[in-house]
């Protein structure tokens, strides 16, 4: 299977906020619309984080969405995943999977990233495993309602 993260682009970005989660994942993660309107800007913690959104594409179909965010400066994490949703048609494939595997391999080649920080609603099991299955850990702190879990990479 071959996952293509592509930006998003005045092209893309419609055929991405169509994307659907299943019933009762909404709560688990902000609309790729909302995302794509918050990217535009970034945010202010301990400097500024700049955001990068994504389209996931299969065959060149898109079937999925991540966001992540970059502040080099940061003292506890340097890189943060933001967002992160698969198609409900296309769940339960893997996808989801290398579309992290992909995000933090990027990550990996760029030595300015030591730790990358995610979070998720506690009761989110499905992201909680796959995140630990990934090598994050749980500090064991709440941020804005939901758990924090690091990946140390260097
Ligand atoms: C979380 C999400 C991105 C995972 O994407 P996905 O393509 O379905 O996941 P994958 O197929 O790669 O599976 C990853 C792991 O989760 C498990 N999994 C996936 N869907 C599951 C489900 N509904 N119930 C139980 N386990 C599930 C898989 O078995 C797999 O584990 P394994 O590799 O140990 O077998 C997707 O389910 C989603 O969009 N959920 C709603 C939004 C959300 O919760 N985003 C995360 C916010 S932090």
């Amino acid at each position: 299977m071959t996952i293509e993260l592509r930006p998003v682009t005045a092209e893309n970005w419609r055929a991405l906020i169509d994307l659907k989660l299943r019933d009762g994942q909404s709560r688990f993660v902000a609309s790729n619309l909302y995302s794509i309107a918050e990217s535009q800007f970034g945010y202010e913690e301990e400097g500024h984080w700049n955001f990068y959104p994504f389209g996931a594409y299969v065959n060149g179909e898109p079937i999925g969405f991540v966001m992540y965010s970059f502040n080099f400066g940061h003292s506890r994490f340097q890189a943060f995943i933001m967002r992160l949703m698969v198609d409900e048609k296309y769940q339960g494939k893997g996808h989801g999977r290398e579309i992290m595997k992909q995000v933090l391999d990027s990550f990996r080649t760029d030595e300015h990233i030591k730790n990358v920080g995610i979070s998720y609603e506690p009761e989110n099991e499905v992201a909680r495993k796959l995140y630990a299955s990934l090598g994050f850990e749980e500090p064991g702190e709440i941020i804005d309602g939901e758990t924090l879990a690091v990946l140390n990479l260097r």
